[in-house]
């Protein structure tokens, strides 16, 4: 074939697959017209299971809706391994000391991550209420109608953003633009932590996210943290904070799987976030990804003063019950097949200028003796796995308020 046939041949199967994409989402407004009785039925049951009894709601910016559960019936504990567990509201874990230095300028810290009107009465806990359009959109009924084709990219029952080298397993791709403590098991890591800067990626489409974050993780499971924005998963384009964490074969965000236990009465894990606009004003959020000490769970802290928004428990792990032995730094997007992919950070590649950039700064690591080190400290490689698109770099010798600094992003092909 000459370069023009080719070229051609490849426009023709482009137009193809942007109008199968299009009928698919096409099929996706007339199965959510044509609900059966007993569909609808189902779909009343699964909230009733997944949305525990509110005390208080409360109302994010975004339209969400967060409802004030009783800490004790809290979708954590519906997972088998946390039926007898000896977790109270007022638990205090015995973390490492971690100074957090505020003090750089040009940077604004709204924080307006927390819910309005001081959050959730105390003894209670604020969980995003899942609504009947979140469960059609996260495909829940192709689930039940046994019907997987239905959906054009996978949902995260078998989809999964932590395998890196293994994308095939996807319907769609994951791309990463990060800078990565390579997985070694002589590598004893007690958590990971960074401040990062928060975006909204714009064109993103219905099967995409577009996210910022840190992960630890050993073997196979792993635990992350960031902001994110999730069409697929919110229905919106806004900018949220996230988690994703994956123990052996089961993955999933936030609290979409049973698993991660909330203490923080006032910021939940999709709170949402102020993007950073381009040129300025810049939002930040701190995130710390730490192992207590001694019971050896994994705790969520957010913000500089370090506020302990909840934590893993130890024992939903296989591997990650002891240390980790790898952690990244850095950007990720998800896409179907057949759309433009997605940009990602700001949506322009890393320029060196701190007000436009997607980064991470003071990026660092916790040793086995629980002490604070630069990212700097320890052997780290770059992985980008389309540098066309999306571009990563790592500065060690940035001024002493940013440490160790990342910086990544790219317009994917929003040229
Ligand atoms: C990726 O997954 C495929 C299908 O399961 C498997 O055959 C292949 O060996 C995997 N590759 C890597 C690098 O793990
Ligand atoms: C793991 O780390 C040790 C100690 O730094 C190093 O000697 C070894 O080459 C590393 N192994 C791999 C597979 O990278
Ligand atoms: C995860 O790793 C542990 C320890 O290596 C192993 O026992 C377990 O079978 C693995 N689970 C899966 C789902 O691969
Ligand atoms: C983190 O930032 C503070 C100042 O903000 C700085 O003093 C400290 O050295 C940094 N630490 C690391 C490990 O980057
Ligand atoms: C991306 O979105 C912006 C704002 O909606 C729009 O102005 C722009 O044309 C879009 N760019 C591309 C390449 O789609």
């Amino acid at each position: 074939m000459s370069h023009l046939k080719l070229l051609q041949h490849l426009r023709a199967t482009l137009q193809i697959l942007v109008a199968i994409s299009l009928l698919s989402s096409y099929a996706k407004i007339e199965a959510r017209q044509s609900l059966s009785e007993v569909e609808d039925l189902e779909l009343e049951r699964q909230l009733k299971l997944l949305n525990k009894p509110a005390i208080k709601t409360i109302k994010g910016r975004y339209g969400d809706i967060y409802d004030c559960v009783d800490f004790y019936e809290q979708p954590a504990f519906d997972h088998p391994l946390l039926k007898n567990h000896y977790f109270h509201p007022e638990m205090k874990p015995t973390l490492p000391n971690l100074v957090r230095d505020d003090t750089s300028s040009d940077i604004n810290r709204p924080f307006n991550i927390r819910l309005k009107g001081g959050g959730c009465p105390t003894g209670t806990v604020p969980i995003r209420r899942t609504t009947k359009d979140d469960l059609i959109r996260q495909g829940f009924l192709s689930q039940i109608r046994g019907a997987d084709d239905l959906s054009p990219d996978g949902d995260d029952i078998k989809f999964s953003i932590t395998d890196g080298t293994n994308a095939t397993r996807f319907r769609g791709y994951v791309r990463y633009a990060i800078v990565r403590i390579p997985e070694n098991s002589t590598n004893k890591i007690a958590g990971a932590g960074a401040i990062l800067s928060v975006h909204n990626p714009q064109n993103l489409s219905d099967h995409q996210f577009s996210a910022g974050y840190i992960k630890v993780q050993n073997d196979n499971d792993s635990i992350q943290a960031g902001w994110i924005v999730n069409p697929h998963d919110y229905g919106d384009a806004h900018t949220r904070m996230y988690t994703y964490f994956k123990s052996g074969k089961t993955a999933c965000f936030n609290i979409r799987c049973p698993g991660f236990v909330q203490i923080n009465t006032g910021v939940a894990l999709d709170g949402q976030l102020t993007p950073s606009t381009y040129g300025g004003p810049v939002q930040e959020l701190p995130l710390y990804i730490a192992r207590d000490t001694s019971s050896g769970d994994w705790w969520l802290l957010v913000e500089s003063n370090n506020i302990k928004v909840g934590f893993w428990p130890s024992k939903l792990f296989a591997n990650l019950g002891g240390f980790a032995t790898g952690a990244e730094y850095g950007g990720v997007v998800h896409s179907s097949r057949g759309v433009p992919e997605p940009s990602m950070g700001s949506g322009y590649f890393p320029s060196g200028d701190l007000k436009k950039d997607a980064y991470l700064r003071n990026s660092t690591y916790l040793n086995e003796n629980n002490q604070a080190k630069s990212l700097n400290d320890i052997f780290a490689e770059l992985y980008a796995t389309s540098p066309s698109l999306y571009r990563v770099y790592q500065y060690p010798d940035s001024k002493p308020e940013n440490g160790a600094l990342v910086i990544y992003g790219g317009p994917g092909e929003h040229m």
